[in-house]
């Protein structure tokens, strides 16, 4: 049984650590931080906010003085390649009584910020930009709307965030409507932190709240979505394996299901007493692999692990079918693209759609293959998985991008077994 140790911490509850350590009262301690180019660019920011932040590898200690103790920072603040950064730290600013522009890289510039300018703008705040493309300048307001409720036009925990962030920060009451359930890191976090959240036929109620750090270490789970990448490894190459300490929040499971549903045989031992959900996921070898039809419902739940998901597809018999994920389009790169060509590079026949595609499996493997991920690092990482796997060489670039999410991604592919060339079809 192969032991993989070392998938780093939660990305989506790292940059949250950071956000509601900041907005609270006193001293905030988080096991697990991943330390990657993304979550560092957010602690960095909350530095020039004026927050005292002591990082020691993966442990970082947080003296929050509420939001009153951020400060107008003297340069423009740069989020680097991280959605996530760019719109929930903007539900923060908005509720700061100064100005700040916030940008990113250049795939950051190409991102939509109309879904958080417009809940932003009518909360209060003002918001320039060109074509509601970063950068965005915030002219935040200590006069944020109270009671405000915003019924979320996409699925999205970001847009979610950045609402709730802006409320709490100005210590107002909000209510958020969702479409369909996404990732609730945020709401577990406010919670954990002192605030009254709650939760009921899809309506997000969060009270007027002074956060207030909770005692003892936090302890930050491995990310769920970065497993995935040996998650599927093991199910291709047909090798059990252990993952310890993975997050387990609902939220953030589905795509285990959709590997269970695919014929993957995962167990998992959750662990008791943290603050999200977390245990250790076996994954047991099985050679008989059948594509499915991927709920809609399930898509916000598994929008992130779609790309390696497409890579199980190509071992499985039948079409891999993908609809109602229009968003993947407006992510760190046309990720619908993205997926397509690489089934492309790999052998495979795909048919693309608007809001999806149709991966016909098991795929005739190329012996070679190129591949421009576009800095986009769930997909270099996606092609990466399929080229170790299945044995077969090539150019794949865009790699630069992985360390804003996984930065010890290269030294764990390189640690499992190599394998030789395979063909699917016969
Ligand atoms: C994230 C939410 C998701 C996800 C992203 C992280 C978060 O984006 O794709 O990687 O941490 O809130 P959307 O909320 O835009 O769907």
């Amino acid at each position: 049984m192969l032991v993989v140790d070392g998938i780093p911490g939660d990305k989506s509850i790292s940059h949250r650590a950071i956000m509601i350590g900041a907005l609270a009262h006193g001293e905030s301690v988080f096991n697990g931080f991943l330390c990657s180019e993304d979550c560092l660019n957010t602690l960095a920011i909350f530095r020039q906010l004026g927050v005292q932040i002591a990082q020691n590898n993966t442990q970082v200690t947080i003296n929050g003085k509420g939001p009153k103790g951020l400060k107008a920072p003297r340069t423009v603040l740069d989020v680097g390649n991280s959605g996530t950064a760019i719109r929930l730290i903007s539900g923060v600013l908005s509720a700061l009584p100064f100005s700040t522009t916030i940008t990113g890289d250049a795939s950051i510039q190409s991102r939509p910020m109309g879904r958080i300018i417009d809940p932003l703008t009518a909360m209060g705040a003002g918001i320039e930009s060109k074509g509601q493309l970063p950068p965005l300048t915030i002219h935040g307001t200590s006069s944020i709307i109270p009671n405000f409720r915003y019924t979320l036009p996409v699925a999205s925990a970001q847009v979610k965030s950045a609402v709730l962030l802006a409320s709490v920060a100005a210590g107002q009451s909000v209510s958020v409507v969702e479409p369909e359930p996404c990732r609730d890191h945020t709401e577990r976090m406010l919670a954990l932190f002192g605030a009254s959240v709650d939760v009921a036929n899809g309506v997000i109620q969060v009270g007027h709240s002074n956060l207030q750090a909770p005692r003892g270490v936090i302890q930050i789970p491995k990310d769920i979505s970065s497993a995935l990448f040996f998650i599927v490894w093991a199910a291709l190459a047909e090798q059990p394996m252990v993952l310890n300490h993975i997050g387990l929040n609902a939220s953030r499971t589905r795509a285990l299901d959709v590997c269970r549903r695919m014929g993957v045989a995962i167990d998992v031992t959750p662990h008791d007493g943290a603050f999200e959900p977390m245990g250790d996921v076996t994954v047991h070898a099985n050679s008989q692999l059948v594509n499915l039809d991927v709920p809609e419902e399930w898509v916000p739940n598994v929008i992130d692990e779609l790309p390696i998901l497409s890579v199980l597809a190509t071992k499985a018999s039948g079409v891999f079918r993908v609809r109602g994920a229009a968003e993947l389009r407006v992510k760190e790169s046309d990720r619908i693209d993205g997926i397509c060509r690489l089934i492309r590079a790999l052998g495979g026949h795909v048919e693309e759609y608007d809001d999806g595609f149709d991966i016909h499996g098991p795929i005739n493997l190329n012996q070679g293959m190129a591949f421009d991920a576009k800095h986009d690092h769930r997909l270099a990482m996606s092609a990466l998985i399929a080229q170790h796997v299945y044995g077969i060489q090539g150019p794949v670039h865009g790699l630069e991008s992985i360390p804003t999410s996984f930065p010890n991604f290269m030294a764990l592919i390189q640690a499992m077994p190599a394998q030789s060339p395979k063909k699917l079809k016969t």
